[in-house]
């Protein structure tokens, strides 16, 4: 059986607080890279129905800095489903800015013991959704092919 791939979206909003910053008085970017985790998860978690574990964060961009009393608005969706893998788009917006950051969580579904298991494949409701589906096969078939090569050549 199929299951829709927009049951994986999850949203959170944050109030930066002066121990979520460094010695700029700006975000720390790890701070803001667990708030990001933990929302993918809750994207993956809705989807896959059982538990998910966090393999690999790809794109991270900090594109602006962020400041004690700023709101951030933190929303993820579901791009890619692989045999035991799900990856999660997640984009950080700010009220005063737009996209202060955006990356690309991968989460492997798992079992009780911890071990990867099949996941359920997706349907789709829209073109949009299939098209970056495809797009994001063709960036993960890259990215293997790339480690690979890097694998070899280390
Ligand atoms: C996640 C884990 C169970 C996977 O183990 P495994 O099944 O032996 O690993 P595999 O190499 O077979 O990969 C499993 C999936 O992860 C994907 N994966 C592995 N490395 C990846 C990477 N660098 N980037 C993206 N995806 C990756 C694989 O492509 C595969 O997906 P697919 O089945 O959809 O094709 C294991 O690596 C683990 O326990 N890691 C620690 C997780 C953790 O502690 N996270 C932090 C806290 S949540």
């Amino acid at each position: 059986m199929l299951r829709n791939i927009s049951l994986g979206t999850a949203v959170s909003e944050k109030v930066v607080l002066p121990n979520d910053t460094n010695h700029y008085s700006t975000i720390f970017g790890g701070t803001l890279l667990a708030w990001m985790d933990s929302t993918a998860f809750i994207a993956a978690r809705k989807y896959a129905g059982n538990d998910v574990v966090t393999v690999s964060v790809d794109n991270v961009v900090f594109r602006s800095p962020l400041n004690v009393g700023d709101i951030v608005k933190i929303s993820s969706h579901i791009t890619f489903i692989g045999n035991t893998s799900i990856e999660v788009c997640v984009d950080v917006t700010s009220e005063k800015r737009k996209i202060i950051e955006n990356a690309y969580f991968t989460f492997v579904n798992v079992d009780k013991d911890g071990k990867s298991i099949p996941v359920v494949q997706p349907s789709f409701k829209t073109k949009e959704e299939k098209e970056i589906y495809d797009m994001r096969k063709k960036q993960k078939e890259c990215k293997k092919q790339a480690e690979r090569l890097c694998l070899i050549s280390s």
